[in-house]
């Protein structure tokens, strides 16, 4: 028995080092300040403090990639949520992500806030400084909604002009 636990422990060893190999992509791809969501519609300074601290890391190009992301199997999974974090919504750039209509991708954000699906539990496990106060939650979704109604407002008025 205390040979099988040695001999898992050397095989445990192998492989961890083994998979410091496969190192993935950790990007920031360029910023562009007229593709940042504050170029596209006015942004509370709080609000964009509290979006800033809590959903750059995986929402925008300015990820601060952590110590820990350069270790494998933990780096495979912190360069997934960063990838498939951009991918849904990127902060910097706003016109980008799979809700394509901005009312949506608002009201998506306000959503994911007040359900506390984000930011994500493991995230702020290792950043408890990221967490929202219920009146950043509050914060966050009373802009949402005002700058939904103006997105709204155009698409109607465009509608009225056809
Ligand atoms: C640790 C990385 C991480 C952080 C931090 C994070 N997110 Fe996400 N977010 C993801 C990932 C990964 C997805 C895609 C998979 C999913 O929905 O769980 C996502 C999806 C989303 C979506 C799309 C959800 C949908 O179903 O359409 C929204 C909106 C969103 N996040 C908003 C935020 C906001 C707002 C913050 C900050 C308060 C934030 N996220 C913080 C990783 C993150």
């Amino acid at each position: 028995m205390k040979k099988w636990l040695k001999l898992s422990l050397i095989i445990l060893v192998v492989l961890v080092a083994a998979a410091q190999v496969v190192r993935p992509a950790r990007t920031n791809p360029p910023i562009d300040p007229k593709k940042h969501i504050s170029a596209h519609m006015q942004v509370d300074p709080a609000v964009m403090a509290t979006l800033s601290r809590a959903c750059n890391d995986c929402h925008s190009n300015q990820t601060e990639w952590p110590w820990y992301s350069n270790v494998a199997p933990v780096s495979w999974l912190v360069a997934h949520d960063v990838n498939s974090g951009r991918k849904e919504l990127n902060l910097s750039e706003w016109g980008t992500g799979r809700e394509k209509e901005p009312g949506e991708r608002l009201s998506k954000i306000c959503k994911e806030v007040t359900d506390g699906e984000m930011p994500m539990a493991t995230y702020t496990l290792m950043h408890p400084r990221a967490k929202l106060t219920s009146t950043e939650v509050q914060n966050v979704c009373r802009w949402t909604k005002s700058m939904a109604s103006n997105v709204a407002e155009t698409t109607k008025d465009k509608d009225d002009d056809d």
